[in-house]
Formats: structure tokens, sequence, C-alpha cells
């Protein structure tokens, strides 16, 4: 027995001392002139485990140890995180010096080569120019806004005196009303096909880049390819069709050529499309979610926000839809929105990396490392934001908050989100007619996951009853 014991203490030791030595070799490895303190942790892992199961205080500690600016290993690659806002707005400000967009390799294989962020230079010029123009203010007023409420209205209805999962709601909404703006899809046979095949690619882009049959990675690529024959066969049916009908949405936009902007391919089309979806998908779904979540705990926000609501339906009649002015004057929706974008984080922050050695904030960032723009800190910053603990939509009244440099939740510089102004009047709509029409209660004891992402890995449930 104790000869037992005594290979088991050895054996304990052997591990302890290989462990220590591997971590030492690893520091060592990295312990180059130049770089940015910080730890590396693991060889190959680094310190992706306990960026994951630590999650926000992983990042907190290390900024208490090393500083606004330092280096780790997470996501599988050497990362500088920076949580400094004067080298943020540089690194967002400076992709031509090779800081350019530094998403995950499942990301960029799913999303496809003529993705935006896949792109850069006068690539990328391009596409954000073609894809501006669909969403510009005029577009959102003349095309956009219409289709947004005509689906809304439809997707609300009949939720009286049902219990429904407001995250899978929601999440519909965001898939189904893009494929509304983009191609005037209604809710039907080809949504029923395109929508499962979605959130297969969407777990794809989030997972380890391995291609083996039976994971979320593989199933992702097959679901693109799938994705693409639909939309292919989209395109052809348009093209036979633009002839003779003057179709008014996204895709007849793209498909159009014009003297400001030359005509993009039918690759080029898809990606565009895919890209669209993709990134109004999560970032409209789960605002939409905290926003009703935070109301449902905030009575008093609430009471404000349906006298808001019930105002702007007392100037029209039922059957009258949402206009630009009337999405013009819903001020304390934006702050809600604001607010629950800000206190849920929904986005933790950018990545980016480098195409080159360079000089960074007085150290050397190696060509291909990752920099981390963790802006998940500045949301809950005290001088930023008083009391920052608490969902106080009236902080975000005063106008001039929206502008503040230190405000990175739609990104900034020549990545800034494009899709801001249309997300928000999206979410506005889908409240508009929620808290016109339903109170709501939760069932309650539904896990709400707040990183790496916001979710419910179970749903979020909630009983909902007519208002009159
Ligand atoms: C509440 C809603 C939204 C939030 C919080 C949000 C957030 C963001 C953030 C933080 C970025 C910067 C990414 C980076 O710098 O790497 C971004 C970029 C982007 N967003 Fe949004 N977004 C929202 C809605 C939308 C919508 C509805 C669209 C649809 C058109 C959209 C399209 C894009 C695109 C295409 C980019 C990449 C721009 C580029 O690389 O030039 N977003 N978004």
């Amino acid at each position: 027995m104790a000869v037992y014991v005594l290979v088991l203490v050895a054996l304990i030791l052997c591990l302890l001392c290989l462990s220590t030595a591997l971590l030492k070799w690893n520091e060592v490895r990295y312990r180059k002139k130049g770089l940015p303190p910080g730890t590396m942790g693991w060889p190959v892992f680094g310190e992706t485990t306990e960026f994951l199961k630590q999650g926000p205080n992983f990042m907190k500690n290390q900024r208490a140890r090393y500083g606004s600016f330092f280096k780790s290993h997470i996501l599988g690659c050497p990362t500088i995180v920076s949580m400094d806002p004067d080298i943020n707005r540089y690194v967002l400000m400076n992709e031509a010096k090779g800081l350019v967009p530094g998403y995950p390799q499942s990301m960029l294989d799913i999303l496809g080569k003529c993705n935006i962020a896949a792109v850069h230079g006068s690539t990328h010029r391009y596409m954000r120019g073609a894809l501006l123009s669909l969403v510009s203010s005029t577009m959102i007023r003349d095309q956009l806004l219409p289709k947004i409420d005509h689906f809304l209205r439809s997707h609300l209805s009949n939720w009286d005196s049902s219990t429904i999962d407001i995250q899978e709601k929601t999440k519909e909404m965001a898939l189904l009303s893009s494929l509304k703006q983009i191609a005037g899809i209604e809710s039907g046979p080809m949504s029923e096909e395109f929508m499962p095949e979605f959130f297969k690619l969407v777990l794809g882009t989030l997972s380890l880049p391995i291609d083996l049959p039976g994971t979320n990675y593989r199933r992702g690529l097959q679901a693109r390819k799938n994705i693409i024959s639909m939309l292919r066969k989209l395109i052809e049916e348009r093209k036979a069709s633009m002839e003779t009908h003057d179709h008014r949405d996204m895709l007849s936009s793209l498909m159009r050529s014009d003297e400001n902007r030359q005509k993009l391919t039918d690759e080029e089309i898809i990606d565009q499309i895919i890209t669209i979806l993709y990134s109004g998908y999560e970032t409209v779904s789960t605002t939409s979610m905290m926003a009703v979540k935070y109301l449902h705990d905030h009575p008093k926000v609430l009471q404000q926000l349906r006298e808001e609501h019930l105002e702007i339906r007392g100037r029209k009649r039922p059957e009258d839809p949402i206009e630009w002015d009337d999405f013009k004057s819903m001020s304390f929706t934006r702050a809600v929105i604001y607010e629950t974008s800000r206190l849920a984080t929904i986005v933790n922050g950018v990545l980016r990396k480098t195409t080159q050695d360079m000089e960074l904030n007085g150290f050397v960032i190696p060509k291909g490392w990752r920099i981390y723009i963790y802006t998940r800190e500045m949301n809950y910053n005290p001088y930023l934001y008083p009391d920052p603990l608490v969902f106080n939509p009236w902080r975000w009244l005063d106008k001039s908050q929206e502008s503040i440099n230190n405000n990175l939740m739609f990104g900034g510089g020549t990545r800034q989100c494009p899709g801001k102004e249309l997300g928000v009047a999206e979410i506005s709509t889908f409240l508009h007619y929620f808290v016109i029409r339903y109170r709501w209660e939760e069932v309650g004891g539904d896990k709400l996951m707040k990183f790496p992402r916001v979710e419910a890995p179970y749903g979020l449930h909630i009983r909902v009853q007519n208002l009159y």
C-alpha cells in the first residue's frame, strides 16, 4: 500500500514539475524584446480555458496586473488585448497601416472570401460602399421601414394567451425580417428551407475549424453550400423577371449597376447577402431579447416606453404603418436600445490582426498577432456611466452620450457598423408592436448567460397577454 502511495506522490510531483516547466518554456518562448507585459499560458491552448471559464474577470485581473495593454494567448492565437481608448481609436482608424480584421478562420471560411471582414483596402471600400447604399437613411425611409413594419405586424400577431420563447422569436424575427428586406421573401416554403441552414451556418462560424464529419464546422460549410445554391436560384429567377418587374429591394439594387459603382459579380452579391444576414442577426435578436428582459424587470421604464408608443399610435389609424417621422420621434425607445446594448454588452469587442511587425504604444507587435479591442469594461466605467450596473435609459437622452469617442458599441473607424440605424429601426418597430399589444411576465427560472455571448441556453420563456 505504502509503495502505491509513494508512486502516486512521485507521479503527481512529476506532473507538477512538467506543467511548471511547460508554462515557463512557453513564457520564455514569447519573451521577445519589445512585447507588452502579460502571460501566454500553455503551449497551443494558451489561456483560452481561463478566459472562457473566468469570463470578464480574467480580463479585469490581467488588467490589474499588467495595465490596459497586455499580451495573452486566447482562442488559438497570440493576442494583444487593448482596453486603452486612445490605442483602440488608433487601431480602428489605421487599417491601411496593416491592422486588418482578425476574425477566426472558421468565420472567414464559412462567410466567404468576398465577405466584408475578409476584404481590405480598395475592395473593402467598394464592398462597403455598395452596402452603405442599401442601408442609407433614404433607403430605410422609403423601402426598408415599410417592409419591416409589414413583417413585424404579422410576426407579432397571435402571441396572446400563450407562452413563448422570446429568444427563439427574436432570432426568427431578425432573420425573416432581413430576408424580406433583401428579396421580399415572405414567411413560407423558401424561408422554412432557409432558416435551418442559416442557423447551422451561424454555429459553424463559431466553431473550431476542424473539417471532420459531425463537427459544427463541417455542418456550417455544408450549410453555406446549400445557402449559395438557394441564393443562386433566386438570382437567376430575378434576372429573368427584372425585365418585366420593377423590384424594389436590396437584391435588385445589388444586381443593378449604376454610374457610381461597378457591377458586382454573382459571387460578390451572394457574399454580400450573407454578410447582411449574418451581421444583423445575433446583434438585433439579442438586443431585442434583452430589451424585453430589462423592460420586464423595470416597470417604470416600460411605462414611459409604452406611453411613447401609445402616443405615436394615437396619431394614426390601427392599420397605418410606422413611418420615418414616427421612428425619428422615438427618442426614449432609442435610449432603451442603447442602454440595453451597454448593460448587456451584446458585443464584447472587435478583433484585428497585424499584417507586419509594427510598433504600437511603444511595444513591437509581431506580424500575424491578433489585437483584441476589448470594449466590454468601457460599458461599466463609472466615469462614463454613473451607477454603471443600473439600467437607466434616461442617461442616453443627452444625445452627446451616443457619440462620445469611447462608445464603441457599434465599432469605430473605417469599419464602424453600417447597419446601425437599420438595426435600431428594426428593434424600435419590434418594441412598438410588442408594448402596444401585449403585457408579459417571465415564466421564471430560465438561465441567462452573459459571456462569451449573451444567450439563454434553454430559451427565455414569457407568458404573453393582450393589453386590452
Ligand atoms: C444592434 C445591432 C447591431 C450592433 C450592436 C452591431 C455592431 C457592430 C460592430 C461592433 C461592428 C464592428 C465590427 C468590427 O469593427 O470588426 C459592426 C460591423 C458591421 N455591421 Fe453591425 N451591428 C448591428 C446591426 C447591424 C445590421 C442590422 C447590419 C445589416 C446591414 C449590420 C452590418 C454590419 C456590417 C456589414 C459590418 C462590417 C463593416 C465593415 O467591415 O466595414 N450590423 N456591427
